[in-house]
C-alpha cells in the first residue's frame, strides 16, 4: 500500500453550501500530513468522511486502501481518531476512560491492561490514572485522549486540532510524540491553526472555502508563493483568495486613542 489517504473529487455539501469541494491528492504512507484552512474552510468535515462518520456528496475516497464509503467499517479499525472536540467522559477518571475505550475496541481485559500501561507511559498521564478527567489540565487531557485514540494500535491517527488552547510545552510534547509514532511507521493527518507545527509536517494542504488551493511540502509551498515561512504563505493565500488586506489602516485608531 502506497498511500494512507487517497481522494479524488472528494465533496460535502450541507444544504445548498458546499462545505467540501472536489478535493484530489494523496499522502503517501508513515507521513505526517497537515491540513490548514481558516476556520469553517472544511478541515473537520474532510476529517469526518475519512474516518467514516459522514457519507461524501460526490467524489471518492480511500484510507489505508480502503473505500470510505464501501469499506468505512474496515477501515475504522485502523483508523485512530481524535475529534476536534474532547470527547472523553469529563466524570470518569482517567483509568476508567482508558478502560471504555478499551471495551468499544473490542480488547481483551490482558491485552487492555498491557496497552494501557504502555500508553500512560508513551503519552506521559502516568500517575494520573485516578483522578477524574474534568480534573486534568488541557495538555494532559489531550494526551490522555490520544492515548485513549491509540489503544487498537491504528496504522493511521488523525487528529483534529488537537493542540487548540494547549500551552507551548504541551503543545511540544504533544507534537514529539506525534513525531515519535510518525517515525516508526505511523500515518499521521492532523489539523492545525499553529503554523510552527505545521511547518514540522512533511507535507501540507491549505484549505480555503472547501477547495485545495496549495498542497505539498511546506518549505515548497512558501518558495513557491515566494515568502519563507507558511504563516506568511498562508496569508498570502487569504488575502489574494478574498480581496482583503490582513494589515489594517490604524490612522483612525491612532486618532481615535490620542484624544
Ligand atoms: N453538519 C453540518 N451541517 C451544516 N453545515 C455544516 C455542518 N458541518 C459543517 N458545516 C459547515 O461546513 C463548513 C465547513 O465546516 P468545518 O467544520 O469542516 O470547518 P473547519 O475547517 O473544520 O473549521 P474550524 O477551523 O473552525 O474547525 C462551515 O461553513 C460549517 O458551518
Ligand atoms: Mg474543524
Amino acid at each position: 500500500m502506497k498511500y494512507s489517504i487517497e481522494v479524488e473529487n472528494l465533496t460535502k455539501q450541507f444544504g445548498t453550501q458546499k462545505a467540501v469541494e472536489s478535493l484530489t491528492f494523496q499522502v503517501p504512507v508513515g507521513t505526517i500530513f497537515g491540513l490548514l484552512g481558516p476556520n469553517g474552510s472544511g478541515k473537520s468535515t474532510t476529517i469526518r468522511m475519512l474516518c467514516g462518520v459522514i457519507r461524501p456528496s460526490a467524489g471518492t475516497g480511500k484510507v489505508l486502501g480502503l473505500d470510505i464509503v464501501q469499506q468505512a467499517e474496515e477501515a475504522k479499525e485502523h483508523i485512530g481518531y481524535m475529534s476536534q472536540r474532547f470527547s472523553l467522559y469529563e466524570d470518569l477518571t482517567v483509568m476508567e476512560n482508558l478502560r471504555f475505550f478499551a471495551g468499544v475496541y473490542g480488547l481483551s481485559r490482558q491485552v487492555a491492561d498491557q496497552r494501557i500501561r504502555e500508553l500512560l507511559t508513551i503519552t506521559n498521564v502516568i500517575g494520573w490514572e485516578n483522578n477524574l478527567t474534568h480534573t486534568l489540565s488541557g495538555g494532559l487531557k489531550q494526551r490522555l485522549a490520544l492515548a485513549c485514540a491509540l489503544l487498537h494500535r491504528p496504522k493511521l491517527l488523525v487528529l483534529d486540532e488537537p493542540t487548540a488552547g494547549v500551552d507551548p510545552v504541551s503543545r511540544r510534547i504533544f507534537w514529539s510524540i506525534i513525531q515519535a509514532l510518525a517515525a516508526n511507521g505511523m500515518s499521521i493527518l492532523v489539523t492545525t491553526h499553529y503554523l510552527d507545527e505545521a511547518e514540522t509536517c512533511d507535507l501540507v494542504g491549505f484549505i480555503f472555502k472547501g477547495r485545495l488551493i496549495s498542497f505539498g511540502p511546506p518549505r515548497e509551498i512558501a518558495r513557491a508563493v515566494g515568502v519563507d515561512t507558511l504563516e506568511e504563505a498562508f496569508l498570502t493565500f487569504v488575502q489574494e483568495e478574498t480581496g482583503e488586506r490582513i494589515d489594517l489602516d490604524l490612522t483612525a485608531l491612532t486618532a481615535f486613542a490620542k484624544r
